[in-house]
């Protein structure tokens, strides 16, 4: 009996040269963290239903979309939909906060879990890049952490992306804002849709960035938190743009940014891509300031900053703008095995690989003919031909491709021989 199964739906599975550009992606990733001396985080990807779901938190994430399960009847648990709270929770449960400098910079890569529609860009099980840093809360980490994320979709190659800043505010301008939020709706309440109507008590900000009323006419007028803004959240967002413009990061200002989650205070922001022809989910990343989360795991009055990147979503606008295009890695070598020599195919493959060369060998009893396909099909810089012959004589035979340079060596000398070839061209990964 044969059983068919498919990923289940909204997720997928990355092999082959896609992988392959994945890896590129995550190595900028780690070459950022490494210059701006963050260290790599990896939590569970389950934890204790609380950690996700907070009190009063009135989150679509948190109500609707998380896998939450439970085993044996035991305590709840839930695959983690985000990073930010494993990271923080597993910050405070270690007394990180104690370490201070050097303990304080985060960065995570992996897979995170939403019960959402599917769409192009938006998956079940979709991977994020994250950072959170827990330094000092200033102005100027805001504008660097911003600048950061940034600066790794340049590098990446992304030239259709866009900055969008806002703050929400201390708590006090926060509650100001919600009073004068409700007041500006009330009259249009009845004309929006039920989502609204049911944030209007609870998270009246969510009003700002519903997609469903996003054109309705009063929506250009709402008034903007900066009205309310306490004098010290007015100068701290002052100096987190002025840092961006001193950093030549390009932002605009977008009154209606407020995000999805509901732990951030002072500075929010997205990164989105102007490129539609994409057909991608436009944000790439998202994140801000939260004032309260290590207290609420029980740490500290401490405040942190952080964004989280889809890794889908890149991919889909690196792919866009034509990143990947040279994915085609050669081998070093490629060994033929003409007869009973695979045994010695083997040795010598292994003897290779320990000098630092790529290499794959025929294992299948194939023809001299099917075997240079694999050479062509590998693009091998050079082939390695063990006969029934060459072993009796201890010898092998080494062809250079480009120049189809071909000598019969002693088996001793293949791994110097290769050097002497290899060395310094641009095709060769020994070191
Ligand atoms: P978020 O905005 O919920 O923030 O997610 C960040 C990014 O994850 C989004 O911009 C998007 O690129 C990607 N993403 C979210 N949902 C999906 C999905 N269903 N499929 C594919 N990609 C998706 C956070 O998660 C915060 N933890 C960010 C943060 C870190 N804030 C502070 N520190």
């Amino acid at each position: 009996m044969k059983h068919n199964y498919q990923a289940p739906r909204g997720t997928v599975d990355i092999y082959g040269d896609e992988l392959a550009c994945w890896q590129q992606v995550e190595d900028v990733f780690r070459q950022f963290m490494h210059l701006y001396d963050y260290s790599e985080m990896r939590t569970p990807i389950f934890e204790d239903t609380g950690v996700f779901k907070r009190e009063n938190d009135s989150s679509d994430m948190v109500n609707k979309e998380m896998y939450t399960f439970t085993v044996n009847n035991k305590d709840s648990l839930t695959l983690r939909p985000e990073g930010t709270a494993g990271v923080i929770r597993s910050y405070v449960q270690h007394k990180l906060f104690a370490l201070g400098e050097g303990h304080n910079k985060f960065w995570y890569f992996g897979p995170m879990f939403r019960y959402e529609r599917p769409q192009k860009g938006r998956q079940r099980q979709f991977y994020q890049f994250g950072v959170e840093n827990l330094c000092e809360k200033s102005p100027y980490v805001d504008a660097e952490v911003i600048a950061m994320g940034y600066s790794i979709l340049k590098a990446l190659g992304l030239n259709h992306i866009k900055v969008l800043l806002n703050t929400l505010g201390d708590a006090a301008s926060r509650e100001a804002y919600r009073t004068t939020l409700r007041e500006y709706f009330k009259p249009y309440l009845d004309q929006m849709c039920g989502d609204c109507q049911r944030r209007y008590e609870q998270n009246v900000l969510r009003l700002l960035d519903c997609k469903i009323d996003h054109d309705q006419p009063f929506m250009n007028d709402v008034p903007s938190i900066r009205d309310v803004l306490s004098e010290e959240s007015r100068a701290y967002f002052e100096s987190v743009c002025a840092t961006l413009d001193a950093l030549d990061i390009p932002y605009e200002i977008d009154d209606r940014l407020v995000r999805g989650l509901d732990y951030y205070t002072d500075t929010v922001f997205e990164v989105i891509s102007t490129d539609e022809a994409s057909g991608a989910q436009s944000t790439v990343f998202g994140g801000g300031r939260y004032d309260n989360l290590v207290d609420y795991f029980g740490g500290p009055q401490q405040s942190g900053i952080g964004f989280a990147m889809g890794m889908e979503r890149l991919m889909i606008l690196a792919n866009a703008e034509g990143v990947f295009e040279d994915m085609q890695s050669p081998l070093d070598c490629y060994i033929m095995t003409l007869g009973n020599t695979q045994q010695m195919g083997v040795v010598l493959a292994t003897q290779l690989r320990a000098a630092g060369y790529r290499v794959e060998m025929n294992f299948g009893k194939r023809s001299m003919k099917s075997q240079f396909k694999s050479v062509e099909r590998f693009n091998a810089s050079t082939v390695l031909i063990v006969g029934e012959d060459e072993i009796a004589n201890n010898t092998v035979t080494l062809k250079r491709v480009k120049d189809q340079l071909q000598v019969s060596i002693p088996m001793d000398q293949l791994v110097e021989t290769m050097d002497e070839w290899l060395m310094d061209t641009e095709e060769h990964h020994h070191e």
